[in-house]
């Protein structure tokens, strides 16, 4: 990928249903922390990945909540790209090890 790094794990989408955004689980967690963790986990058991690859994802320019949730969680900001008819999305990567 140009000016990012070569291999990633690449979160298509989260999605968490609206009844349950901003709510957090039972260990008081926010859901969408305790999704990432997840998923992140059960993407680093997959013998494709490797430990030092980051996470990756792209998140829609207007969508500024799930922008500032997933700096929270420590996704930088790589830059922003014209995807054809979608419009403008940030391209953002969270390092493999560090502090979330
Ligand atoms: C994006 C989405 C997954 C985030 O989940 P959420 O339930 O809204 O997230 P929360 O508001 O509980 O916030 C999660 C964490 O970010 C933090 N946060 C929320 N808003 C924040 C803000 N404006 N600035 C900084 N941190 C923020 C919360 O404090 C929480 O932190 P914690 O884990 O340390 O407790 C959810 O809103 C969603 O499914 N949206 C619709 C689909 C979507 O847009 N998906 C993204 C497409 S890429």
């Amino acid at each position: 990928m140009p000016d990012g790094p070569d291999e990633v794990i690449a979160l298509e989408w989260i999605g968490i249903a609206l009844a349950y955004q901003h709510k957090r689980t039972n260990d008081n967690k926010s859901i969408a922390r305790s999704i990432l963790e997840t998923v992140e986990a059960r993407a680093r058991e997959n013998e494709r990945s490797a430990p030092e690859m980051p996470l990756y994802l792209e998140v829609d320019a207007r969508n500024h909540h799930a922008t500032q949730v997933y700096a929270h969680l420590g996704f930088e900001l790589i830059d922003s790209v014209d995807v054809l008819t979608r419009g403008r999305y940030r391209r953002m990567v969270r390092s493999a090890v560090g502090p979330r």
